[in-house]
């Protein structure tokens, strides 16, 4: 990312990092951001999953998936990289510099679903199988999965100049190539081959109508479970360090964190996208919306998904400030 971001730099392009776009007006080619406004002819969500709302989003399983890496006391790295169903998981070796790396990836759930620690359940897994000398890395990433397993590549449906990328599952490197190649050939007027297959118009009932529904489905769920059956909560000093909790508070849902040094820090719940209910993700400390994938820092930040705008700030450390 670096290497291509230097490279685009080398050829005069302007890049803004730590600037969340607020507003896309594709229309008058008008970009918001928290700095000021960018206009463009042409605007590109290369964003995993395009901003604000779009119907693809009501067909898309969002998923996360975990990964830590380890180094060996004794025994072989795996040349290669196998996949084991058990349920799933899948090994490989990575060499830096001088150090060779065991990486295990699996746990995935779906985005807003967390049960478990997830870290813990892959190293309890290598533990198992390898002479494990340190764990030294650990990460997660998430996953946009189309309908019919592919990805969605080219101009949003309605819009001349608005591009979008997403629905690239867990081959982001594949289909991040083949989007800049789709996107830069529209761009640039001359016929993609590729347009049509990946489009964001293409119709593919047959395999589609089975997520469709069943996507539509959790988001049905979560609207009902997560707005009648929030647990209420009479006192702050109810939540202990290191929790994340979502709950009822004088009839307002609430998304409440108290960090390790005890410092309490309290956010609408209500995700500005399509107001759903936020989850906590104690393996990230991260709100997470299992309607669309929508992520959020304790601050209430936007990560990552759809959504434009931070969660509602409501109090920290306990004193109401709005
Ligand atoms: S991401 Fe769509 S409602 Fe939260």
């Amino acid at each position: 990312m670096q290497g291509l971001a230097n490279a685009a730099i080398r050829q005069g392009v302007v890049v803004h990092p730590h600037t969340p776009v607020r507003a896309v007006d594709a229309r008058q080619g008008i970009v918001t951001t928290d700095r000021g406004q960018v206009t463009a002819r042409e605007i590109v969500f290369a964003t995993h999953t395009p901003k604000g709302i779009n119907l693809l989003q009501a067909g898309m399983l969002v998923s996360r998936e975990y990964a830590v890496a380890a180094r060996l006391r004794s025994g072989d790295y795996p040349e290669g990289i196998f996949w084991v169903l058990d349920p799933f998981h899948s090994l490989r070796s990575y060499h830096y510099q001088d150090e060779r790396y065991l990486i295990v990836i699996g746990e995935k759930h779906k985005t807003g679903e967390h049960h478990a620690d997830h870290y813990q359940q892959l190293r309890d897994y290598l533990s198992a199988h390898f002479d494990i000398a340190a764990f030294t890395h650990q990460w997660s990433a998430q996953q946009y999965s189309s309908p019919d397993g592919l990805p969605y590549i080219g101009r949003v449906h309605g819009h001349d100049h608005l591009y979008m990328a997403t629905g690239f599952a867990a081959d982001g490197l594949v289909w991040g190539t083949l989007a800049g190649q789709i996107i830069a050939d529209q761009v640039m007027g001359s016929d993609s081959p590729w347009a049509a297959r990946f489009g964001a118009r293409r119709i593919t009932p047959g395999k589609s109508a089975l997520q469709y529904a069943k996507e539509n489905a959790t988001v049905t769920k979560h609207m009902v479970k997560d707005y009648l059956g929030t647990a209420k909560l009479e006192d702050f000093d109810d939540i202990v360090a290191g929790e994340g909790r979502v709950a009822t508070v004088d009839g307002e849902k609430l998304a409440i964190h108290r960090n390790s040094a005890g410092e309490l820090k309290v956010l609408s719940a209500v995700c500005p996208h399509m107001k759903c209910i936020v989850h906590w993700n104690g393996a990230e400390s991260t709100w997470d919306c299992p309607c669309h994938g929508s992520r959020f820092d304790i601050d209430g930040e936007v990560l990552e998904g759809p959504a434009f705008h931070a969660l509602e700030r409501k109090y920290n450390n306990g004193d109401r400030q709005g």
